[in-house]
């Protein structure tokens, strides 16, 4: 049975989605999340090839989630309450109004079905909404087409290319940078979540004349 079956603890949920939410990294996730980073085809997804994260790694990570200029949050899948991956905005720039967004789906029977595009939705969301930023960015390897693919459907651009700039099995690669701007996102939504706030808009918004 896959870990998305198997595991049932109790998740905040704390930037909701349809499929999926965002909530807590749970300490007692970090053998799980040592089992994923320890593998070669995700590391080699994340830019790290040939590099196989420890426990100790995992734990490092754990402890620094929410360090200065860093937000972490596990995606959970809703109708399981698993968690398949993490997705974090780092570089936190308040003066610039700007951030790196970073994802991973360790679980790879989850790749490919949505979730990944959605997590990156709602950390877009979060940031735009709660950290008041301007824009985002993130960079992948050129061979990571679904990331790429993802990263457009969730409203990213491509804004440039290291050409050749990674070397794999022999073969060059660039790296490619996206970013997506809040004009370019549009509503975030979350504003809806905080009661009194934006209530005229969100009533105007919905057809309320009362
Ligand atoms: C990259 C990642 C976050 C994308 O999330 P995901 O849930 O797998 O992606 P989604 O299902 O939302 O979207 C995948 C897109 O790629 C397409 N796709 C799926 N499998 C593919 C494959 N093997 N090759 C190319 N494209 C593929 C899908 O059709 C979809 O595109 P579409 O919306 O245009 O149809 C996730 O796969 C992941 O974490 N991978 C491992 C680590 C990693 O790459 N992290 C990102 C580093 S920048």
């Amino acid at each position: 049975m896959s870990q998305i079956e198997t595991r049932h603890s109790f998740r905040s949920e704390i930037v909701p989605g349809e499929r999926i939410f965002l909530s807590h990294p749970l300490r007692e996730d970090l053998p799980l999340l040592a089992r994923w980073y320890a593998d070669l085809e995700l590391t080699l997804y994340l830019g790290r090839a040939g590099h196989a994260y420890t426990p100790e790694d995992e734990e490092q990570w754990f402890n620094n989630r929410n360090r200065d200029g860093v937000r972490s949050f596990a995606i959970i899948v809703r109708e399981t309450n698993a968690i398949i991956g993490s997705v974090s905005l780092m570089k936190l720039d308040a003066q610039n109004g700007r951030a790196e967004l970073g994802i991973s789906i360790g679980e790879k029977t989850a790749w490919g079905k949505g979730y990944g595009g959605e997590a990156v939705r709602l950390m877009c969301a979060y940031g735009f909404t709660f950290l008041n930023l301007h824009m985002i960015y993130l960079w992948h390897v050129g061979y990571n087409e679904r990331g790429h693919r993802a990263y457009l459907r969730a409203g990213f651009k491509e804004a440039g290319r290291l050409r050749e700039a990674r070397v794999f099995d022999g073969q060059r690669y660039d790296d490619v940078l996206m970013d997506i701007t809040r004009a370019d996102f549009g509503p975030t939504g979350l504003a809806r979540m905080i009661g009194q706030i934006n209530r005229e808009e969100r009533e105007e918004r919905e057809g309320r004349t009362d």
